[in-house]
Order: structure tokens, then sequence, then C-alpha cells
């Protein structure tokens, strides 16, 4: 070994000018390779004479860290060259290609709730995630010890003064706002989020969907609403789909009713996603009370209305199969990828 082969060899290094990964590769390997000429370096020290050895030892250590150094450094170059289109490696290869979105199940069920009711007419209407203690209780005709009202059911966003604010509970609120805001007759939906105290479990979430649904008129009747229910279900479950009125109780609605729809996996025969009786439940509704008209300035005597409304995640459940309403909120793509082809709907 001698002062010239190092020398030589620092020279090159100097002189290196790799520009694409594929050069500044090839130069590692020159350099640093099984057979290349800094490793060759190495192999000959094995074999030089121990006075020797300190001295060489020394040189070939530093050579050898800055060829390595330097052809990092070259290799980074290169990378950003790449990345911010400066150098295109080779046209011929494929491209790096990115995954397409989807749309959330949940989404993809709104949108066709929405489309459906449009269909009959309603226009969408929405409403603040914020509200107060007026849009969802007051104006509803909840009365002052409604356990909703209780901290134990509602996230209280400013607590203790009269009109505190809070997450909406219901989609409801968004009646009282449309009913403030737009002329009469009134035909909206309205779809939107809403909060709740609850544990998180595979039938209760604290945030979940809603689509809240209003007609107001001059002589609208319960035979209305149970129309618009049943032409709502044939569309959204098919023309075979039926549904079944139970009495039921909401402090805005004066009759009030509960919704089920025929079991759309059994066709009424009884399974274990209807309980084995045939039926789903799947909404609220009821003519709007007089005492909600009347707190929103509408004349009860001439006016009448009817509403429901109904959980986004409950119709996806049923349309879907899914057993486990946290599935919804957990972005594992596992699941949502199984909702691609649902996009054409
Ligand atoms: N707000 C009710 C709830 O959150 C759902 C509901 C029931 C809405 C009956 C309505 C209705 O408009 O008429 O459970």
């Amino acid at each position: 070994m001698t002062n010239e082969q190092i020398q030589q060899v620092i020279d090159e290094l100097k002189a290196l000018n790799a520009k694409t990964a594929k050069e500044v590769e090839e130069a590692r390997i020159r350099f640093l390779g099984k057979k290349g000429s800094i490793t060759a370096l190495f192999e000959e020290f094995r074999t030089i004479a121990p006075e020797y050895k300190k001295l060489y030892g020394k040189a070939l250590n530093v050579l050898k860290q800055e060829a390595i150094a330097k052809i990092e450094e070259l290799r980074e170059a290169a990378e950003n060259d790449i990345a911010s289109g400066r150098a295109v490696e080779d046209m011929s290869l494929p491209g790096s290609g990115y995954e397409l979105g989807s749309r959330h199940p949940v989404s993809i069920v709104r949108q066709e709730i929405v489309d459906i009711f449009r269909k009959f007419g309603y226009d969408v209407a929405e409403g603040p995630e914020i509200e107060d203690d007026w849009h969802v209780f007051e104006a509803l005709n909840f009365p002052p010890n409604h356990p909703a009202r209780d901290m134990q059911d509602t996230f209280f966003v400013s607590a203790g003064h009269k009109n505190p604010l809070l997450l909406r509970t219901h989609t409801s609120s968004v009646q009282v706002r449309a009913m403030e805001k737009l002329k009469l007759p009134i035909r909206v939906i309205c779809p939107g989020r809403v909060f709740r105290n609850e544990a998180i479990s595979a039938r209760a979430h604290c945030i979940f969907h809603q689509v809240e649904g209003l007609y107001i008129d001059e002589n609208v009747t319960f035979a209305d609403l149970k129309q618009a229910i049943l032409l709502f279900v044939r569309e959204m479950f098919g023309a075979d789909a039926k549904i079944r009125m139970r009495p039921s109780y909401f402090p805005f609605t004066e009759p009030s009713s509960e919704v089920d729809v025929s079991c759309n996996i059994c066709h009424g025969k009884g399974c274990n996603i209807c309980k084995g009786t045939g039926w789903l439940e799947i909404m609220g509704c009821g003519m709007v009370d007089p005492n909600v008209l009347e707190a929103n300035g509408i004349d009860s005597k001439k006016y009448s209305g009817f509403a429901f409304g109904m959980g986004i995640e409950r119709i996806a459940m049923l349309k879907w199969q899914v057993n486990d309403l946290r599935h919804y909120f957990e972005n594992d793509l596992r699941f949502l990828h199984e909702f691609d082809s649902a996009l054409e709907v």
C-alpha cells in the first residue's frame, strides 16, 4: 500500500459528481461495494507490516467516513431533486399512484335520505351544533324538569344561566330554526350531527347523526305523515317494504308515534336482526304539538304540521347489517373500503 494509492481514491472521491439515485448507487458500489476501491484498500491493509498499521489505519478510516458522508449527501440531493420534480429518474417506471378516497357510509346514507326527500319537494335546512336551551328544549315543549335537561344526558357548554349553551342532542332544534327563518308553508329536511352524554358501546355513541323532517301547512294531517313515511321507506328499503306505527310520546309532537319497517333481511319471518319480530324500529314522528307552533309564532288554529326524526347510523346499520356502531367512528380503512362500491348508489 502506498500514499499515492490512497491519494488517488481521495481525488476520485472529491471529483465524484453523481446526480441521479442510480448514479449515486453506482458510485457507492465503486467505492464501498464488495469490490470497491476503498474496500480493496482495507483488504490490503490486513497484509501490511504492523509498524505502518497505525498510520494507514487512521487515513483509511477517515477516507471511508468521508466516502459514506459524501455518498449520503449525494443521495439526499438526488432524492430532493425527484421530490421537487427537478429530475425524473426513469420515465418508463410505473407511477407511484395514490389511493382514491371514498365516501363514508354515514355520508352515503345521509345523501340517500336527503335525495329521497328532495324528490318529495323538501329543502335542506341546517342549524348550529352548539345550540341553546331554547332551540333544543324550551321551544320544543320540553318541561323544565325533563331528564334530557340533566347533565347526565346533555353536554353543556355553558351552564348556569337561563338559556345555557349546549351541544344539540337532536336535530329537532333545526325545526325551531326553520320556523323562525322560513316563510310558511315549510317543508324541510335537516341532516346533522348530534351529541349525547352516553357511554360508548356497540349500540350507543356520544356522537351520531340524525335527519329531521318538518312539514307545516294548512290542513296537514296524520294521513299525510303516514304517506310521506311510507313513500320514504319504499324508496329506501325496497318497493315491498311495509311500515307499522306504534303510539309513543315526544314533548314536541301530539299525537306521537314510533315507526317500524318490515325486516328487510327475513322479510317478516323473524331473524336475529329483528329479534324474531319481523320489524325494525327506524324513527320517531308525530303531529307538531300546537304549543311548539305557538312558541314559534305560528297560528296553530290555521296551521298544522308533522315532524319526524331518524338516526342515520341506525338506517345504515339496517341497510348493511353492521352490528356495532363504533365501526362508523374508528376510521378503520378495512371497514371503510367495504363501502367503496356503494358510491354509485
Ligand atoms: N328528536 C327525537 C330524538 O332525538 C326524534 C324525533 C321524534 C324527531 C319524533 C321528531 C319527532 O321530529 O316527531 O329521539
